[in-house]
């Protein structure tokens, strides 16, 4: 089997401005069309944190392929960390900056009991905004945030100092 850094670099399209002028972005959607590929990628990033977490987080919209798919091997839930206006019952937020414009995610209070281990997963680390936004949101509800893991980090961009602290695993550095 290859190393899964080889098999994301193969399958993951690269956009020259999109969607906007200067950003390059990283498209995962071949990974995770790929039967193969999409097990070996979340059973990658579950494998640092195996026996740490009780919940799996996932952040809209992409992190819930993976998040799902990774409670589902692992037996746990899903805690969902939606776009700002998404959920019905009170919520907390958290506003961030993204690489490109501005947005808010929210996270149903008392959703998750006090003192849960919870594994956060993305696709992308870029800024380090929406998973630092992910992480606050979860503490807000009492969670321990047991790690972060994403398929792929934006070496040139500031995530990994913006998630100082808290372990974060990616499979592949660009
Ligand atoms: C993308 C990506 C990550 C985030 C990374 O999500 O899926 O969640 O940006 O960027 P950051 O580290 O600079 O915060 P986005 O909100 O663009 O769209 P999505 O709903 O398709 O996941
Ligand atoms: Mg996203």
């Amino acid at each position: 089997m290859l190393p899964v850094s080889v098999v994301i670099e193969r399958l993951c399209a690269t956009i020259e401005d999109y969607p906007s002028q200067g950003i390059v972005f990283k498209d995962l959607t071949p990974v995770f069309a790929d039967g193969a590929a999409l097990r070996q990628v979340v059973d990658s990033l579950l494998e640092p944190f195996a026996g740490k977490f009780d919940a799996v987080a996932g952040v809209e919209a992409r992190g819930f392929l993976l998040a799902a798919a990774a409670a589902y091997a692992t037996g746990t839930g899903v805690i969902t960390v939606r776009k700002a206006g998404k959920l019905p019952r009170a919520v907390y937020s958290e506003s961030y900056a993204l690489e490109y414009g501005e947005a808010t995610l929210e996270l149903h209070q008392g959703d998750v009991p006090v003192g849960t281990r919870v594994l956060i997963l993305d696709d992308v680390l870029a800024t380090g905004g929406t998973l630092s936004a992910a992480a606050a949101l979860l503490e807000r509800t009492g969670a321990v945030v047991a790690g972060i893991g994403v398929v792929l980090e934006i070496g040139a961009l500031p995530g990994r100092s913006a998630l100082a602290g808290r372990e974060v695993h990616s499979l592949l550095g660009v």
